[in-house]
């Protein structure tokens, strides 16, 4: 074959998978069998949370490292804090405001994140959301005193729908967000601009088959503005949440389940490769994730695309790394792609491992009805009416939860 057929060829199979209608009809969603969560690789039954916490969960951690996400090198990076901003007087002066610029250095290269943080004023210990952001940190207020983010040109507000600063700070809460581009530019071959240079991987070429990309630079993001919220004396070290939206989403619960100073953890229709159950051939499917976004998982994961059945593990395995912590699922209606009834069964199924803590489940609970939260002990769910989006029915409802259980 020459090289025009080979060409042709490539980009006819590619059409061909891109043309590929996604399953909306459950009725077609095919028989599944869900991998056995509560028995280790040596084959001992997982019955009590020794055997979870010291067997079990570190082998489904480093699977789901070495297999979808990928690993982050322990290299030393040396990370400075400058406050560029501050005011006491901001939101119509019920908060601080916070603008840090952090500096990162390691392996003869720097680079910069810039964090904005509101805290509420007066409160001697409050609970934080770290939640990164899609457009800049100038997009999600009209506060004219934010800076705009080195890699965004989006105009100041223009998804300010998506941050109630008003009711975060009025229930207490501080928030810190930065935009995730800092870490890694989301398009394919930005490697080189983004974090991973310091971690010793300087291109693609460097890359292992489970090398981390995109999605553990943005979680490797929420941890370091974790580090930072952690020196400061009025954020509550005991109630430190991550939420994240969609890829932010799949980006929060793999750093929830990597850092275990997030006490809360709140998926946002994380949809496929977050949340919802790879095996239910339903809405966004592994085959296409990998295809579109090959930049964000690990290398090894798209040798799965076309047989999801074949992983070691599902999705509901994922969230189980949470326990016995808090956590939070929520989908939209009309987000369809992400699989709404997919992300719940997974979280019912991952629910089971909280009865190892003595808590309860959500077995026996059948999906609920829109716009009405379900919760139990230690996790809680809902699907609101509505499109792929963070609005302030989700923000209400997480702080209702977290005010309920996060103490
Ligand atoms: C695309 C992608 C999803 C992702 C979403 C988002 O729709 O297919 O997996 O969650 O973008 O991040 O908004």
């Amino acid at each position: 074959m020459n090289k025009m057929n080979l060409f042709f060829g490539g980009l006819i199979l590619t059409l061909a998978g891109f043309a590929q209608k996604a399953n909306y009809d459950e009725s077609m969603v095919g028989n599944y069998v869900l991998p056995e969560m509560f028995v280790t690789s040596n084959g001992q039954e997982v019955t009590t949370k020794k055997i979870w916490e010291t067997v079990r969960r570190p082998e489904i951690l480093a699977m789901l490292g070495n297999i979808e996400y990928g690993n982050i090198p322990q290299t030393h990076i040396k990370t400075t804090w400058q406050i560029l901003e501050e005011s006491n007087n901001a939101l119509g002066g019920k908060a601080i405001r916070r603008q840090v610029e952090f500096t990162f250095q390691g392996n003869g290269t720097s680079r910069k994140m810039l964090v904005l943080i509101y805290m509420p004023k007066n409160i001697k210990k409050c609970p934080v959301f770290v939640s990164p952001n899609f457009q800049g940190n100038q997009s999600t207020t009209e506060d004219e005193a934010v800076i705009a983010s080195q890699y965004s040109t989006y105009p100041r507000g223009h998804q300010k729908s998506r941050w109630s600063y008003e009711r975060i700070i009025s229930s207490g809460y501080a928030v810190a967000t930065f935009h995730y581009y800092d870490t890694y530019y989301d398009a394919q071959g930005h490697t080189t601009e983004s974090v991973l240079p310091l971690w010793g991987i300087n291109n693609d070429n460097e890359l292992q088959a489970s090398s981390g990309k995109a999605i553990c630079a943005w979680a490797w993001g929420c941890s370091r503005v974790l580090d930072y919220l952690l020196t400061l004396k009025n954020i509550d070290k005991k109630r430190c949440i991550i939420l994240g939206h969609s890829r932010l989403g799949k980006t929060a619960l793999w750093a929830g389940a990597l850092d275990k100073r997030f006490n809360m953890v709140i998926s946002n229709n994380s949809g496929c490769s977050g949340a919802a159950l790879s095996r239910r051939n339903y809405g966004e499917t592994v085959a296409r994730i990998t295809k579109t976004f090959p930049w964000w998982f690990c290398n090894t994961y798209s040798t799965y695309a076309d047989n999801p059945d074949k992983l070691p593990f599902d999705q509901h395995e994922l969230l189980a790394m949470i326990a016995p912590r808090l956590l939070y699922v929520a989908s939209a209606k009309e987000d369809r792609w992400a699989d709404p009834r997919g992300e719940f069964l997974s979280l019912k199924e991952a629910s089971k491992v909280y009865k190892l803590y003595g808590k309860n489940s959500l077995e026996g609970y059948s999906f609920p009805k829109e716009n009405e939260p379900v919760w139990q002990d230690c996790v809680g769910y809902h699907i609101r009416t509505g499109i792929h989006d963070v609005t302030d029915f989700d923000w209400a409802a997480y702080i209702r939860f977290a005010d309920e259980k996060l103490h």
